[in-house]
């Protein structure tokens, strides 16, 4: 993984350790196929998340339960293929860890052996501390993920801030540590308050990720397709939109729809 291609160095687990040491926020992005990895790639994105969101923006599904192993598996195959320094690491989706640690390791060598990803990904605390674990062991690297955890959706019933009363605060806090001392080489923080989010931050070694929690992580992490504004009605307030895709992508399809209806394309300098 410390392999270099050309010029470009590849981002390891070392590297993002060294960004938090040194300040230098880390930058993450989700992919879920070639082409666009390739892009994030060759922009300089530090991790390119092949997130179980792509049950959402690829597949269409309400949440991201209904996702599968082989069908997370194809979407890390295809990203893996465009990615020369970019670190890769895949959610274990909804169903592939929970049972208990074996099914969680054999979820994990898949992911790893059939991709070529470098890390997983899984939502969850003190609960999955076993197959953290047990994945740890197999030395396949982990990210943690806290706060807002889609997968349990129908726990929470809403998609609204977390961990905003102590309770749940401490807990965050608690299992933030946890995490660090079984080995996780870094954690997302999605959905919780700004302050929360500077004294985990400040208070492990890791580097945290946040989305949609403040300005104090280590690193951010967001949606690529609601980055770039291809989903048009998901406006959430921690949300930056740096494009108007599906406007302008609309826009070009009816000019390409015109053209087409005109016999203006193709002309005669499009044809052999
Ligand atoms: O699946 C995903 O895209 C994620 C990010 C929101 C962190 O888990």
């Amino acid at each position: 993984m410390s392999a270099t291609t050309g010029e470009i160095k590849r981002v390891t687990t070392h590297v993002i350790q060294a960004m938090k040491t040194r300040g230098e926020k880390i930058a993450m992005l989700t992919a879920y196929d070639f082409s666009m990895a390739r892009i994030l790639d060759e922009a300089g994105i530090d991790i390119l998340l092949v997130g179980d969101s792509a049950s959402n923006v690829m597949a269409g599904h309400e949440t991201t339960l209904p996702i599968t192993l082989d069908q997370m598996i194809y979407h890390a195959q295809s990203v893996v293929r465009a990615v020369h320094r970019a670190m890769v690491v895949v959610d274990l989706p909804f169903g592939s860890y929970q049972a208990n640690s074996e099914i969680a390791l054999s979820s994990s060598i898949r992911i790893m052996k059939e991709s070529g990803a470098h890390a997983v990904k899984l939502e969850g605390g003190a609960e999955v501390e076993e197959s953290i674990k047990r994945i740890l062991m197999a030395g396949i690297p982990v990210m943690g993920h806290l706060g807002l955890t889609p997968q349990s959706i129908y726990k929470f019933g809403t998609y609204t801030v977390r961990a905003k009363e102590e309770e749940e605060a401490q807990k965050l806090r608690d299992d933030a540590k946890l995490l660090e001392t079984l080995g996780c080489f870094a954690l997302v923080l999605e959905k919780i308050p700004a302050q929360l989010t500077k004294t985990v931050s400040e208070s492990l070694e890791i580097p945290t990720i946040g989305i949609g929690a403040g300005m104090d992580a280590d690193g951010q992490v967001l949606v690529t397709h609601d980055m770039l504004g291809i989903t048009k009605d998901f406006k959430p307030r921690f949300l930056r939109r740096y494009l108007e895709l599906f406007d302008a992508i609309g826009e070009a399809t009816k000019h390409y729809i015109a053209d087409v209806k005109a016999k203006d394309f193709p002309s005669d300098k499009e044809q052999y």
